[in-house]
């Protein structure tokens, strides 16, 4: 019967990065429920969705003496919660005869392995099935039952489209083991290794062994290991008689997944790179995505092809996600707001996989009937083989839908079919000789193998209490202290595989030199030193030039990835709290960090300063990295880390950010990478230097090369903002501004222009003599100006093809100056009029606050080809680095120009001009005085004062002044004024700019100062109408008077 996959969320607790920065916690849950939080939408409601199993790992534990994570409220759900709903699930299955898979989703570092693995005593799902596995089989030989157990044990990797069998690495060929198409069992590995094992115990030796591989591949190839998917295959087979009496086998495959990190949501795509298509960061993750959604689709009853071809992965997932096999998924979930994209892409992934069906059968079968299935199955495909013909596709792959494939796709699936059939002929024979074969015979086979081996780690476990060693350290903690070399007093040469004599510890990868270093002892104490002038070898971060002593917990890196811990058992006991308690990955590569001149301390830093600490720690052992493949591979090109403020980057707003500048040393071309296209870049050199390893054909023509960038590609340059605000008071603004690329240095000047418009669009200049007192006046009325962008002075030679760009209030559409060619001092010659009717207050704020950013682009001119000597890659980066001293730092801790000059410049100017217009305004007070004292008045009117006040024109304030009755004797106050003024419509032409506010006005259309455009017979109307409803209503305004003296 049809079954749907089983979800499980898992949210974890904050990690110590994360509580340093005060964290929020985004995940809630309920019941089964789970809850999601945008944190930038606090007020919004949470988002909901609905799994199987709702896991809450984030708090309400503690840790007990073993380290193991026990419950301090039921709410908290630990290993055994986990075991016991799922774990349990999947035992009961297996032994009913069902093939079960388990995989776990989540972005890097969410919790996949913990679940599915475990650390330490928190055993995941994978130990304690296997535990439990062997607890029932002894059980049932303690009650006597007549049946064999038979269990297998396989673990493979899949990185980079690459099979490798992780228990046998000698097999692993260039490419990777092939997956292969059974036309019963479906995908498969070909010649991967089942290793009979007999106890838990073998098992766990089997999977420490498998995961030493996996560390010292990763650690060789620099291969980011959360990129690698990684799955444990166990067959349990129990054969007995069925009640004919015939030899039956009942068996099921339980594959256990824990698959590679998955990307960030922003990162595929934006970053607007043009080598993004044929650089999916990870192929079979993509296409893992696409195989649930299509299933998703399929089980609402649409037509759809689902592409378990197109990866690695999905071939070999095929039976879990649609199959044969009863599946889980754990969905393992960051608590942080800072990861919210990805937790909501993965929480809306598990949501589809929810979804899914899948068909479980037992699998029983007599073991005759078996054989004699693979033998007549053999016969057919000799048979096939032989006749020559062509293989029908729907014999083979009858399960594929080929109704959306090509002609060309089908041809390649029939060759592909027939490389299969060889392959499983072959297959069914091995299968049909291993069952001839003994149980008893593959254990004794397998135990044999591994004894010595076993017996060695143990040894080295025990000696490793007592004698200094190094052991590894991972960016993934799986992988952590995986590789251990003790070190007996003696001396220790490090090297790679090409030193002759051999090193007695083997490194390789890159920057590691035939001899780069050496350990030596007297008596008690350690020494390191390099061997070769040029080895990359750090102490504690920092560069080891002479002979160094050792100390306990100290952390040694050799080469550009090769992280090592020193451990002196003798030292730590003696002086306890001498040493560092624990050292981890994140620290050592901080203490690199800080000794490359990045500020890494955490006193007092904001939340935005610790995210782009992390950022740093993340970039700086990936920039270094590509840049040992450039000199390797002797690309000529140097990345360099670079941190840019949301400005320099042309936003007006977002977070200081780390970026890599890509420096051609050829041309000295520079183009600045975001993180996602630099990490995106990197994967690529990876896979270029795994190829060149390999000696294969490596070399990628410039249009793939990730080390290359089009020479014509358009570049920022730099950026200038033009404050608003002086438009914000109908002021002009003329500016010469400083042009300051991403560290904030000058490169040149722009000459910018704002100026404020009247309603049709004619610039109010400083002769017009219009302004307003407060921005706020501008809201309702029609605000209008022109950005003038004259030219630039003085840019580098360097470019060319120069435009400016800008983008006004809210356009999402940039303004693009032409494009001017040839000089250091383009004329743009520029000028765009910007309308808005009405003014919203938000438009108003925006020009009182706000800052235009003009950035400014161009091409690069290369710089001629270098006469002389041709140097090698390595040989420029030493002179570059000698020349500026400096090592992939770019621009941290350098000074950049104080960003609020330019602030200041035009709020002076406009802070001069408002000074200007108080002291007109206060001449114009001084004459209303001076008038109403001529005319024996000891009181004015408060209308006219009033309009003196918000006269926006010396005309309008004249006018009022007029209005002051002359000395007739009619005394002081009892003067009726019949007023004419009307703000609003004597405002001449600059009526629409001001908004309506105030509470009397009346209107003369008579009035000299105001002569009628469209405008304001439009505002008159609207405002006849309003004066109605007044009067009809609350009667006329009241008039106040006030006494001026
Ligand atoms: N439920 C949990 N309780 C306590 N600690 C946890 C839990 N889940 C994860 N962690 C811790 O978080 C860290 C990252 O977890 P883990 O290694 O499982 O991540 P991952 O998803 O496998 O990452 P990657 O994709 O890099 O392999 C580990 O140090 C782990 O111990
Ligand atoms: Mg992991």
């Amino acid at each position: 019967m049809a079954e749907a996959v089983k979800v499980a969320v898992r949210v974890r607790p904050f990690n110590s990065r994360e509580k340093a920065r005060n964290a929020k916690l985004i995940i809630g849950m309920n019941g089964n429920t789970t809850t999601i939080q945008d944190p930038e939408q606090p007020n919004e409601e949470p988002r909901k969705f609905t799994f199987d199993f709702s896991y809450w790992s984030h708090d309400s534990y503690k840790e007990a003496a073993d380290g193991y994570l026990t419950p301090t409220h039921p709410k908290y759900a630990d290993q055994k919660m986990l075991f016991d709903d799922l774990g349990k699930g999947i035992l009961e299955n297996a032994w009913t005869g069902y093939n079960c898979s388990l995989f776990a989703y989540g972005q890097t570092g969410s919790g996949k392995s913990y679940s599915i693995v475990g650390y330490g005593p928190n055993k995941g799902v994978v130990p304690i099935f296997c535990e439990e596995i062997f607890v029932g089989i002894d059980k049932k030989k303690g009650e006597g039952v007549k049946i064999e157990f038979e269990v297998t044990f396989s673990m493979l990797e899949i990185y980079n489209e690459q099979v490798r069998d992780l228990l046998n690495p000698a097999s692993n060929k260039k490419g990777g083991l092939k997956v292969r198409q059974h036309p019963k069992k479906g995908f498969y590995v070909e010649g991967l290794q089942t290793i009979p094992v007999n106890s838990y115990k073998e098992i766990e030796n089997r999977m420490d062994e498998g995961t030493r591989n996996r560390t010292v591949a990763a650690t060789n190839m620099n291969a980011t290991s959360s990129r690698a998917h990684t799955i444990v295959g166990i067959t349990f087979t129990q054969k007995f008689k069925n009640d004919a009496g015939a030899e039956t086998a009942k068996s099921a495959i339980v594959n256990l997944v824990d698959l590679a990190g998955s990307e960030r949501a922003e990162s595929t795509g934006a970053t607007g790179d043009r080598l993004k298509e044929g650089a999916a960061i990870n192929q079979s993750l993509s296409s893992l995505g696409n195989c649930i959604a299509a299933l998703a689709d399929k089980a609402q009853g649409k037509n759809v092809r689902v592409p378990f071809r197109d990866s690695v992965l999905t071939k070999l997932l095929k039976n879990a996600l649609g199959g044969n096999s009863k599946t889980i998924m754990i969905a393992a979930l960051s608590p942080a707001d800072i990861n919210y994209d990805e937790t909501l892409s993965t929480l809306r992934y598990a949501d589809r996989a929810k979804q899914i069906k899948t068909q479980a059968v037992v699998n029983e079968d007599p073991t005759e009937k078996l054989i004699r299935e693979l033998q007549e199955e053999n016969e057919k495909l000799k048979k096939l083989m032989a006749s020559g013909g062509k293989v029908s596709l729907n014999d083979l792959a009858a399960d594929e839908d080929q109704a959306e494939m090509s002609e060309e796709e089908k041809e390649a699936l029939r060759k592909e079919l027939e490389a299969e059939m060889q392959a499983t002929l072959e297959e069914n024979q091995k299968e049909m000789e291993l069952m001839r074969q003994s149980w008893e015979e593959k254990l004794r086979e397998a135990q044999q193998a591994a004894a010595q081996q076993d017996q060695a780690e143990l040894a080295k476990k025990n000696e490793k209490k007592t004698t200094p060693h190094l052991y590894n350290l991972n960016v993934d903690p799986q992988l952590s202290g995986m590789i251990t070399h003790l070190l007996k007093p003696g001396t220790y040469k490090i090297g790679n595989n090409k030193a002759d004599p051999p090193a007695d510890i083997v490194l390789s990868g890159l920057n590691i030199q035939k001899s780069h270093a050496i350990i030596t002892t007297e008596g008690e104490n350690y020494f390191i030193e390099r061997s070769a002038l040029d080895a990359k070898l750090l102490v504690n971060g920092e560069p080891v030039s002479g002979k160094e002593k050792l100390d306990h917990h100290d952390r040694v890196m050799f080469g550009s990835n090769h992280l090592y811990v020193f451990v002196h058992p003798k030292q730590a006991q003696a002086s306890p709290n001498a040493y560092p308690k624990v050292v981890t990955y994140e620290m050592a590569q901080e203490e690199i960090a800080q000794n490359s001149g990045f500020d890494m301390s955490t006193d007092k830093k904001s939340n935005e300063d610790l995210l782009l600490q992390e950022d740093l720690v993340d970039m700086l052992p990936a920039v270094e990295e590509a840049n040992a493949i450039s000199e390797e591979l002797d690309k000529k090109v140097k990345f360099e880390i670079v941190v840019i403020s949301p400005k320099a980057r042309g936003m007006t707003s977002g977070r200081t950010e780390v970026c890599v500048k890509m420096r051609n040393l050829d041309n000295g071309l520079e183009y600045i990478w975001p993180r996602d296209k630099f990490f995106r870049r990197k994967y690529m050199m990876q896979e270029m230097y795994q190829n060149y390893q390999e000696g294969e054909d490596w070399q990628l023509p410039d249009e793939k090369d990730p080390f290359t960038e089009p020479a014509d590609l358009e570049v920022q340059i730099g950026s200038c903002n033009v404050y608003l605000q002086s438009l914000a008071y109908l002021i002009d603004l003329k500016e010469s501004m400083e042009i300051t690329d991403y560290k904030g240095k000058e490169l040149g000047i722009l000459e910018v222009e704002a100026v404020p418009c009247n309603a049709k669009g004619k610039e109010i200049t400083e002769a017009d003599d219009v302004f307003v007192e407060d921005p706020k006046e501008l809201v309702g009325g029609h605000v209008s100006f022109n950005i003038k962008i004259h030219a630039a002075r003085g840019l580098p030679n360097k470019y060319t093809d120069v435009c400016c760009k800008y983008s006004v209030y809210l356009d999402t559409d940039p303004t693009v100056t032409k494009v001017v060619g040839g000089t250091s001092n383009p004329e743009f010659k520029h000028k765009k009029n910007f309308s808005f009717n009405p003014a919203t207050s938000q438009l108003v704020d925006y020009l009182a606050n706000g800052v235009l950013m003009v950035q400014v682009w161009g091409k690069q001119k290369a710089a001629g080809e270098k006469k002389g000597k041709k140097m090698t890659t390595k040989e420029m980066m030493m002179s570059r680095a000698l020349a500026q001293g400096s090592g992939i730092a770019g621009n941290a801790g350098e000074k950049t120009v104080d960003v609020n000059k330019t602030f200041y410049v035009f709020q002076i100017a406009t802070l001069k001009k408002r000074q200007e217009r108080l002291e007109m305004k206060i001449g114009q007070f001084k004459k209303m005085v001076e008038t109403a004292e001529k005319s024996n008045k000891a009181r004015i009117h408060t209308h006219i004062v009033q309009q003196v006040l918000q006269a926006q024109h010396p005309k309008i304030a004249e006018a009022a002044i007029k209005k002051i009755p002359k000395d007739d004797g009619a005394g002081d106050l009892s003067v009726q004024l019949a007023f004419t003024l009307s703000r609003s419509s004597s405002m001449s032409s600059v009526s629409s700019l001001s908004s309506s506010s105030s509470s009397s006005s009346s209107s003369s259309d008579s009035d000299p100062a105001s002569p009628m455009t469209e405008e304001t017979k439009k505002t008159k109307k609207k405002q006849g109408r309003k004066r109605r409803s007044r009067k009809d209503g609350e009667g006329p305004p009241k008039s106040a008077a006030c006494t001026i003296m």
